[in-house]
């Protein structure tokens, strides 16, 4: 049965006012005066790292030059809608745990938002000022309607924020993280000016291969499942048809042997190995047949056979060996999302052999010799990998042939494998949505120019990520959500949004002053530093932006001179050490946290009673009014918050961004008001991240004798016994990789030794380095 995307018209109707529609026509008008206003902009602009894509919707691409063969145009391309397998753990129902209830503006916003989605609106928008509490609306909404959920984040902080999140609202359901290795490493490229070829990084992160099986399974077997995506889920994956077909289910009392369940098994892209026993493995000894699945991190399966019976099956502790649960079945999924049934695989080497052999041809003809032997080199190595095992390195480039999909095509993406009546949110929609946009671009000069020098054949460019309006034509019902909604989202609606305006704990916008950046003997500077001075002397952190990257690194060693205790945080630094950096300064390691254009949309800091903004009046992307509201908003967490301009003139974008909170605060100090409540700071889990797997709490463990162990710095570290202190991640000199390659050999050496305890408190540690790596 095809599905196709939901065509029923939107109906406006169903939950505006007419007093909305007029908002949005003034924000409209308002933004288009402005535009006016500023400096004409060039298409494509980078600011201090920033990659500023220009207009997302504009597609400058033909497929004539994308598929060396020439075929015409693709043909009309309809929305690949598998059906879906049968689910194996269904019916399970959400539970949102939380202290806290629905407040403020957030019951009125989640009765709208669930009424819409059930009326069947396609598209809705939750513009929702900054510190709402839209995290927990999005919660709520899932749970009042029991549906399954992707949530779309812009960058890996606000990605892991999020997880945390809604795995502590949802511990008792399946709370996923689906990102891409590329967000972490290098995908292939090639660098023809210095003649650089740059391989895919081989070495696969555990965790998020892990992670991103754990999710894949979890959707197609669960229905309480919320899935924290980064935008990178637009790429390609293997088939939806593909992965649910190859998995298999054994129960005690089916008849099988060890020697069947191995070879079906091994077509699954698992690996024997009776001695290194890890994720992706499987071991035969006797009558036990042990799997490592592809999702699990700690958990496998014994089948314990009799004569040609499954006798019984049960979980255990690959580490320890305990036994931790009797299990009536288990369903094996591949051990990669590209495996292919053989039928499938013969056709698909077929056809990549005769794109190769054309390819080539071609190559020869105009005199391309390198390239055309490279290419035939490459291919054929690559058609004998996958002849020999089903499988090969960068088997996902030959996607169009494994999905059996036409040129020009989309691959196969998560967005097949969500279920029609799944609900995507995206979260800072006005940041994420055009970043759906500009993925495409990227990917395709990339890949173009592998194709052209002989390293891939040109059907790769269809391993890529969905383009705007494919993406647009396969998502299921959305909700944006943001303080500043874009303009694609609020089209989708007419202008129609839900609002919050009223925080949950009675947070008015924080007061907003204007300050010289100049003035008779100071500066914005100086002035800038006696305001940090008494905010700090008041147990508040402070938030500073600058322009620029020196004029922050300046700034912080001057602080530093001045006695402050000072951090800068700017897009070299990773994303672990980012949510180190907030973590520390929401603890009170430091005061005063620089940044460029980090400091915005959903940072979570509700310590910060101060938000300087330096040379607010430089007009440009930096200081445009959603930079400035989305800013000014981390101030908004705490009662004392309060954001000072440093501008010696009112720009436009300052204009519409302090009238905006103006109006706010009224509407918001009139509800107090009427309602007789005193707002109070947000009091958000500054426990939580202790208790989180970054947390620097945890147990931990010396690096051995060779190991340059230092004293954990925060000196909490609740040690056990013999325990010592780990250097953390990103420290100085310490070699993080190296660290935890040692730390693995010590728990397999404990293990062996059957020392049980110090090898699971190892193992502990070594979970908790990963996820520190992954910034979670
Ligand atoms: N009903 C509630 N009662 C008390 N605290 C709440 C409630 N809802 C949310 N919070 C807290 O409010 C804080 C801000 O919430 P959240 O991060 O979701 O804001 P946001 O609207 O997404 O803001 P931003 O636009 O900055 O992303 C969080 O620390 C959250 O725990
Ligand atoms: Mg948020």
């Amino acid at each position: 049965m095809a599905r196709t995307p939901s065509s029923r018209p939107r109906k406006p109707n169903a939950h505006p006012t007419t007093d909305k529609m007029q908002a949005w026509e003034n924000i409209k008008k308002l933004r288009a005066e402005a535009d006016a206003l500023d400096d004409p902009k060039p298409n494509a602009q980078t600011v201090t790292g920033v990659e500023f894509a220009g207009d997302p919707f504009v597609y400058d691409f033909d497929y004539n030059v994308l598929d060396a063969r020439g075929s015409a145009a693709p043909p009309a391309w309809q929305p690949h809608r598998p059906d879906l397998p049968e689910k194996f753990e269904g019916g399970k129902r959400f539970e949102l745990v939380s202290d806290y209830q629905p407040a403020g503006d957030q019951p009125a916003a989640i009765e709208a938002l669930c009424a819409a989605a059930q009326e069947g609106d396609k598209d809705q928008v939750l513009l929702g000022v900054t510190g709402s509490g839209k995290t927990f609306t999005m919660a709520q909404v899932i749970n009042r309607l029991q549906r399954p959920a992707l949530i779309l984040a812009h960058n890996k902080t606000l990605a892991a924020q999020l997880y945390g999140e809604f795995k502590n609202f949802f511990p008792n359901n399946a709370v996923e993280y689906f990102v891409s290795y590329y967000d972490y490493y290098q995908p292939e490229a090639y660098v023809p000016r210095t003649d650089t070829y740059i391989e895919k990084e081989s070495n696969i992160n555990e965790q998020i291969d892990r992670m991103r099986h754990a999710a894949t399974r979890a959707i197609l077997e669960r229905d309480d499942v919320i899935i924290i995506s980064s935008v990178s889920c637009i790429y390609g994956i293997g088939s939806v048809e593909s992965y649910s077909s190859m998995t298999f289910v054994l129960k005690p009392g089916d008849r099988a042997d060890p020697q069947t369940v191995t070879r079906d098994l091994v077509a699954l892209q698992y690996k024997r190995n009776d001695i290194y026993f890890a994720r992706g493995n499987f071991r035969l000894r006797g009558d036990a047949l042990d799997i490592f699945p592809a999702h699990y991190e700690d958990r496998a399966w014994r089948i314990l056979f009799f004569g040609d019976e499954v006798e019984a099956i049960h979980e255990f502790d690959p580490l320890t060996g305990k036994k931790t649960a009797d299990l009536e079945a288990i369903k094996v999924y591949a051990n990669s999302h590209h495996t292919t049934p053989r039928p499938t695989l013969s056709q698909a080497i077929e056809k990549i052999k005769a794109e190769a052999k054309a390819r080539v041809e071609w190559f020869e003809q105009n005199g391309l010799l390198i390239e055309g032997q490279r290419l035939k080199q490459r291919t054929d190595f690559d058609l004998e990998m996958l002849l020999a095992t089903g499988s090969c390195a960068g088997i996902e480039n030959y996607s169009r042939y494994l999905s059996g999909r036409n040129p020009g095509e989309p691959p196969p993406t998560m967005f097949e494998y969500i279920p029609d009546n799944a609900l995507v949110f995206v979260d800072e929609s006005h940041v994420t949505i055009p970043q759906i946009g500009g993925m495409f671009r990227g990917d395709y000069s990339r890949k173009k120019t592998l194709s052209d020098y002989g390293f891939r054949l040109p059907s790769c460019m269809d391993n890529r990520p969905l383009r705007f309006e494919e993406w647009d034509a396969m998502r299921p019902q959305t909700i944006s959500v943001s303080a500043t909604p874009g303009p694609w989202e609020m089209n989708q609606t007419g202008g129609v949004f839900v609002e919050q305006v009223i925080r949950p704990t009675g947070l008015i916008d924080p007061p907003v002053e204007i300050r010289p950046v100049t003035g008779q003997g100071f500066t914005q500077v100086d002035d800038c530093i006696a305001e940090s001075r008494t905010t700090i002397a008041a147990g508040g952190r402070v938030l500073v932006t600058t322009l620029t990257k020196k004029m922050a690194e300046d700034l912080s060693e001057y602080m530093h001179e001045q006695g402050l205790k000072v951090r800068y945080m700017h897009s070299d630094i990773d994303t672990v050490e980012r949510i180190e950096i907030i973590r520390d300064l929401r603890l009170g390691n430091f005061d005063i946290l620089i940044g460029i254009n980090l400091l915005r949309e959903g940072l979570d800091i509700p310590e910060c009673q101060l938000v300087c903004i330096l040379d607010a009046d430089k007009e440009g992307f930096l200081r445009s009014e959603t930079s400035l509201v989305q800013t000014i908003g981390r101030a908004a967490r705490n009662v004392d918050g309060r954001v000072i301009l440093y501008a010696d003139s009112i720009t436009g974008s300052m204009k519409r961004a302090i009238d905006e909170t103006d109006r706010r605060r009224a509407k918001q100090v009139a509800w107090n008001e009427a309602n007789d409540i005193t707002p109070q700071s947000i009091r958000s889990n500054i426990h939580d991240i202790l208790n989180s797997p970054y947390g620097k709490e945890g147990v931990t463990i010396g690096l051995g004798a060779d190991g340059d162990a230092t004293a954990n710095v925060k000196g909490k570290g609740r040690g056990r016994g013999k325990a010592e202190a780990l250097p953390e991640a990103g420290a100085p000199g310490h070699n993080f990789k190296a660290a935890l390659a040692d730390l693995e050999k010590r728990m397999r050496a404990a293990a062996a030794d059957l020392e049980f305890e110090e090898a699971a408190r190892l193992r502990d540690e070594i979970k908790r380095l990963e996820r520190l790596e992954l910034g979670m």
